[in-house]
């Protein structure tokens, strides 16, 4: 059985083209970069490469990008170390952001720093007026975190027009980026983030490593102690074939990004299109125009037929969603991001995400598969 995967916001197959630059770090080029022979200069050199690209990539310096071990260490990394280190009193941030930000923030709050929810309509939406009505409060110094694209429905925010918000008025501004990444171009110049999270494996890299933007002049301090790595920063031998892989697999993503979010759009617009034709109570989590992810479809089943079983129905085929995200992935284990929308429904929720790797023909496949489920 072919497996026909769709849950590309979870993760995302390898490159061949990405194994193959990193097998020799693997083999051959395993010196320490830490080392003084040449063995360790070139995987130190690699390394540099790789952040010289990256940097490149998203309009920054190499001295502005820290590897990490992925997302969740990131986005940790950027709210903690504003807390310890740069007088952040208030956190703003949305109910629907990743765990890994939730519970980060949750930890800081015991510390006694205030965090504030901004609230979010039925398409995940947050008020930019209530940001700054919010932010005009200058009493506390702010950090405002919040995700670029919401991994299980999709739903975007203007980077841009927030952090200029921020700007405005002198809060601090983190954006969790690990679903767009690689999907979506990113000028950190111009949107004027301080501090932005990455995650190699969710843009056909490896797992594992990730990378954190740190703006020139912020001056944090050490996150992990130990030896000099990360301009100590983050100390702990480099994860050199996940750091060379991810600056590979970035240049793919990066590479032909304008035909490759035209393919993906055209076969989400396809799947919605054959969706709304299987039953006129299909309705979607999140927009469905632009102001979503164009990777990102959740898809709200109503309980007829045999609906209640379709995401069991779909992995006996080889057809990998999920029902939530990856965490609570093969349960609709009560979604935070679904429950934060107010919906009154007891329907199925389904997430698909799409890679450029998909067709058109497994789409159809799946699509034949759901109907089915619908026979009354
Ligand atoms: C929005 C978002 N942030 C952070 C993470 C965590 O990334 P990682 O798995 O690399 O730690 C994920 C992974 O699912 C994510 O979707």
């Amino acid at each position: 059985m072919k497996t026909i995967y769709l849950d590309n916001a979870a993760t995302t197959p390898l490159l061949p083209e990405v194994l193959e630059t990193m097998l020799p770090y693997m083999t051959e080029q395993f010196g320490n970069p830490s080392s003084q022979y040449s063995l360790g200069r070139q995987t130190r050199s690699a390394i540099e490469e790789a952040r010289k690209n990256v940097a490149k990539l998203i309009h920054a310096h190499p001295g502005e990008i820290f590897f990490t071990s992925g997302g969740t260490e990131s986005n940790n990394t950027a709210i903690k170390c504003s807390v310890r280190d740069l007088g952040v009193r208030r956190i703003i941030t949305s109910p629907i952001e990743h765990h890994c930000v939730l519970h980060t923030v949750e930890d800081v709050e015991h510390q006694g720093v205030e965090v504030v929810y901004l609230p979010v309509d039925q398409e995940g939406k947050i008020s930019l007026s209530s940001l700054r009505q919010l932010l005009s409060d200058t009493s506390k110094k702010t950090l405002v975190s919040l995700m670029h694209a919401n991994n299980e429905i999709g739903t975007l925010i203007d980077l841009k027009q927030i952090g200029d918000l921020c700007k405005e008025f002198g809060a601090l501004f983190h954006s969790d980026t690990v679903p767009t990444f690689g999907h979506l171009p990113l000028n950190v110049q111009e949107m004027q983030v301080d501090f932005l999270s990455a995650a190699g494996h969710k843009f056909h890299g490896p797992k594992g490593v990730g990378l954190l933007y740190v703006r020139k002049g912020i001056g944090i301090k050490s996150f992990m102690h130990g030896g000099g790595q990360e301009r100590n920063f983050r100390a702990g031998t480099e994860n050199v074939y996940g750091i060379v892989g991810f600056s590979k697999a970035a240049s793919i993503a990066y590479q032909n990004i304008d035909n490759d979010i035209l393919y993906t759009t055209k076969l989400k617009n396809y799947f919605i299109e054959k969706l709304r034709q299987i039953h006129p109570d299909i309705q979607f989590n999140g927009p469905t125009d632009e102001n979503a992810l164009y990777t990102i479809l959740n898809v709200s089943f109503p309980k007829v037929g045999d609906a209640a079983m379709i995401l069991f129905a779909l992995d006996l085929e080889g057809i990998c969603v999920s029902g939530g995200s990856a965490c609570s992935s093969g349960a609709n284990a009560g979604s935070h991001v679904i429950q934060a929308l107010r919906k009154e429904s007891d329907a199925v929720n389904i997430r698909f995400s799409f890679s450029k790797l998909n067709t058109i023909e497994e789409l159809d496949i799946v699509i034949n598969k759901l109907r089915e489920k619908f026979v009354e």
